[in-house]
């Protein structure tokens, strides 16, 4: 081994390891910026590992592209707001799954101008371009329904899923066929085309509000694609990490399909999730709501002994997370104790909730998981539900007719009092009624979560 090939392993080696524990750390909030840290050492390392490399015969197209990605990412990186972050995470997928996909059609073009491609290599580009080529269209799709520049809404047409179903087996039937006889590039290509037209096709019936879910599983096929990469280059930091991309995708796949309660077949094939919301199944008739006056809603809350904030989509919405932070300030400077309840799948992205609470920089101890904090709503003088809506709907417990019954959710329903900020009486991301908003115990604030916190940040100062 030269002393070249050596330093390209080390620092392969080095960076591998960083990316694991990246993802460790990233396991917990408070190390989860350190988790960062660690893996974009680790790309550096393996960036400068790959530049080394003796086959690279001119530099001034890598530096292009090292100018023009910076370009790209710096501003994606430090000015997308955190509600788009999951449309952003999206389009850098689809980047991935492309960079992928290109690799593995040049490597097939230089192959068979060399003659022909051995099976297990054709086995490792197929793989790559297939999942590539459905990743970048279909992580567009994702990118675009929540964007929004193409609608929300599932698209569905009569035997869309047994077409999806054969187009798919038709691709794979070539992908295999071409692992044999590699020498038809026209398959090859068309395999290219009609996985393209795959992603597009598989992302089109589901609906915007379960984007979060596709991304991740694309963020899983990205990582395949990387893997597959790595093998059919030879590059074995390539197939590390794409290894790591494609099994934690996949898990945090399972884990916000399994907090939302629904298969991944009923995301994939159900048609769920219209943006905007799927009729109601209840209709909040002959029920009424209690609203609650801002000075009101002070005096409970400057009085408070244990308070519970169950923050949500909508806190995101109106980025009113200082907000929050500085009300359970007051309210312990008066004596009060302040938790905050976390939802696995409260807001739009997995860690949502975590992220903003943790810009406002409120401790991390006080963040409580769902598991942890659910006994203690019932010894809870004031629960103050920010934006939340589907996380606290007490029909997932009750109402099996309902699509998110069996949704484990937070019990604010046991707290003593019940605050809500919400601007109307609209539903959330599951489109149902709440009942909670009904119960005796509740009382609505109405508004924009942001300005109703910072008057009564105003007003419990004033008490
Ligand atoms: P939602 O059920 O979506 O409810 C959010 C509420 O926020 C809405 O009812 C809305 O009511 C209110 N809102 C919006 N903008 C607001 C603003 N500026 N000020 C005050 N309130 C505002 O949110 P949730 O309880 O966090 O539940 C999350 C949902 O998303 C779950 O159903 C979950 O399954 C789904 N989901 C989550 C994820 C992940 S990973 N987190 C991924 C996919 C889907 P108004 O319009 O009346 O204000």
């Amino acid at each position: 081994m030269t002393v070249r090939e050596l330093f390209i392993q080390a620092t392969y080696l080095a960076a591998s390891v960083l990316f694991i524990l990246g993802l460790r750390s990233l396991t917990r909030p408070d190390r989860a910026r350190r988790g960062m840290n660690q893996a974009a050492l680790g790309m550096l390392l393996a960036i400068i590992g790959t530049l080394v490399n003796h086959e690279i015969v001119r530099y001034d197209w890598i530096i292009a592209g090292l100018v023009l990605g910076s370009v790209i990412g710096y501003p994606l990186g430090m000015y997308v707001p955190m509600t788009a972050m999951p449309q952003r995470i999206a389009i850098s997928h689809m980047f991935g799954a492309l960079a992928a996909t290109l690799v593995g059609i040049a490597e097939y073009y230089t192959e068979m101008k060399h003659g022909t491609v051995a099976g297990p290599k054709m086995a490792a580009l197929g793989f790559e371009v297939l999942f590539g080529a459905l990743t970048v269209s279909g992580s567009f799709m994702a990118f675009g329904k929540l964007q929004e520049f193409i609608t929300g809404r599932p698209v569905t047409y009569r035997a869309q899923n047994a077409m999806n179903i054969g187009l798919f087996v038709l691709i794979v039937l070539i992908f295999v066929f071409l692992i044999f006889r590699p020498e038809y590039p026209v398959l090859f290509y068309g395999m290219v085309l009609l996985s393209f037209a795959f992603g597009f096709l598989l992302v089109l019936p589901i609906g915007g509000a379960d984007m979060p879910v596709v991304i991740s599983l694309m963020n899983s096929y990205a990582g395949l694609a990387s893997a597959a990469t790595g093998f059919a280059i030879g590059n074995n930091v390539l197939i590390i990490a794409g290894a790591l991309d494609g099994a934690s995708g996949f898990i945090l796949s399972i884990v916000m399909s399994r907090a939302m309660n629904r298969s991944f077949a009923n995301i994939l094939f159900g048609a769920f999730g219209t943006a905007g919301g799927t009729a109601s199944t209840k209709t909040a008739a002959g029920l009424s709501v209690r609203e609650i006056s801002i000075e009101d809603a002070a005096i409970q809350l400057a009085y408070a002994q244990r308070v519970i904030v169950v923050p949500g989509y909508g806190m995101a919405v109106a980025q009113a997370q200082h907000q929050v932070r500085e009300l359970a300030d007051l309210v312990e400077k008066n004596g009060g104790e302040v938790k905050y309840a976390i939802h696995p799948v409260a807001g739009r992205m997995p860690g949502h909730m975590n992220v903003l609470l943790a810009e406002a920089n409120i401790p991390y101890d006080k963040l409580k998981e769902m598991e942890e904090v659910n006994g203690e709503f019932a010894q809870t003088d004031v629960a103050l539900v920010i934006g939340a809506n589907d996380v606290v709907n007490p029909a997932a417990r009750t109402d099996p007719s309902s699509p998110i019954f069996g949704m484990p959710i937070l019990n604010v329903d046991h707290a003593r009092h019940i605050i809500v900020l919400k601007r109307s009486m609209n539903t959330g991301f599951a489109g149902i009624e709440n009942e909670l908003f009904y119960d005796s115990k509740t009382s609505m604030l109405f508004g924009d979560a942001k300005s109703s916190l910072t008057k009564l940040v105003a007003e419990v100062k004033n008490v």
